[in-house]
């Protein structure tokens, strides 16, 4: 197994009471539009949503008009040929426009920031998938290339990423049973996020580490936009099994008690 290094954030929509912090989603909404959507789609997220209660809640108004900024492909014009015209609140984001950059709509629930021990999923059961912190912790998980690569003839393809799993490794840091020496591989995707990339519109202050937390909870609302309704349905339920449960208990306690 190839060691990554995951941090665990704290989110507002983790554990049975959580929800999503609209700020932090119209913020991260931000840095996805400035930033991430240069290259990557969302093709699966109708604009629309955005302005779900639970979610960004954006102004309808305010929607329409950020849906305005993209360009869809509508067969329908130009008598059948189609032609290119602004998006409305129906549509949906565009696909990614960097063939090899992955569509983002889903990707928080694609991947897990956490795994193990030795495949039993405990770290899973406690702190949860992980998803959102997987983003975050690659957006932030760029790091100098390590001493074992630097001395190689041809440099890696790719930026060394500490959180990235899946991309190249050279041989040159590997031990002689194959292990890994260093964590994380080498990924296609430049460094996105800097820190202070964008002016958020809340005056919170765009740090790397606060940019990266809040485009990996927006797309976490992106991957599952009904979270905090499932959530609150669930303790509902639980909340009226606990009384159907007090009353059988009773109801058995009474239909029984002549016969003792
Ligand atoms: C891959 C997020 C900006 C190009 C990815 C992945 C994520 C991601 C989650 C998938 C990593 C995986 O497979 O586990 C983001 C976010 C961005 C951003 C949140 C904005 C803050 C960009 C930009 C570009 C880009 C601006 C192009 C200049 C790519 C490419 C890959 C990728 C090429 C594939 C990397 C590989 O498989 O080696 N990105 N990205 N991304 N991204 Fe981005």
């Amino acid at each position: 197994s190839v060691e990554v290094e995951i941090t665990d954030y704290a989110f507002p929509f983790e554990g049975p009471f959580g929800s999503y912090d609209t700020n932090q989603l119209q913020r991260g909404l931000k840095v996805y539009t400035e930033i991430c959507s240069a290259c990557h789609g969302l093709e699966l997220v109708a604009f629309r949503t955005l302005s779900d209660e639970k979610g960004p809640a954006l102004p309808e108004e305010q929607m329409r008009a950020y849906a305005e900024n993209f360009e869809v492909f509508d067969q329908a014009l130009d008598d059948g040929f189609g032609d290119f015209r602004p998006a409305t609140p129906a549509d949906r984001y565009p696909e990614s426009s960097l063939a090899n950059a992955p569509d983002l709509s889903l990707m928080a629930k694609s991947r897990a920031g956490f795994h193990g021990p030795y495949g039993t999923g405990i770290s899973q059961l406690i702190n949860g998938m992980g998803g959102a912190e997987y983003i975050a912790s690659l957006l932030t998980g760029y790091e100098e290339e390590p001493e074992c690569a630097l001395e190689m003839e041809t440099p890696m393809d790719g930026y060394y990423n500490v959180a990235f799993a899946n991309g190249g490794f050279p041989e040159a840091c590997k031990d002689d049973h194959g292990h890994h020496t260093v964590p994380g591989s080498w990924i296609a995707m430049a460094p996105p996020l800097y820190g202070d990339d964008l002016d958020y519109d809340d005056g919170t202050e765009a740090t790397l580490e606060q940019s990266a937390q809040d485009v990996a909870a927006f797309l976490m609302w992106t991957a599952e936009p009904k979270m905090t309704a499932r959530k609150q349905a669930g303790m509902t339920g639980v909340l009226f099994l606990s009384l159907l449960a007090v009353l059988l208990y009773l109801t058995n306690k009474k239909l029984w008690a002549p016969h003792k």
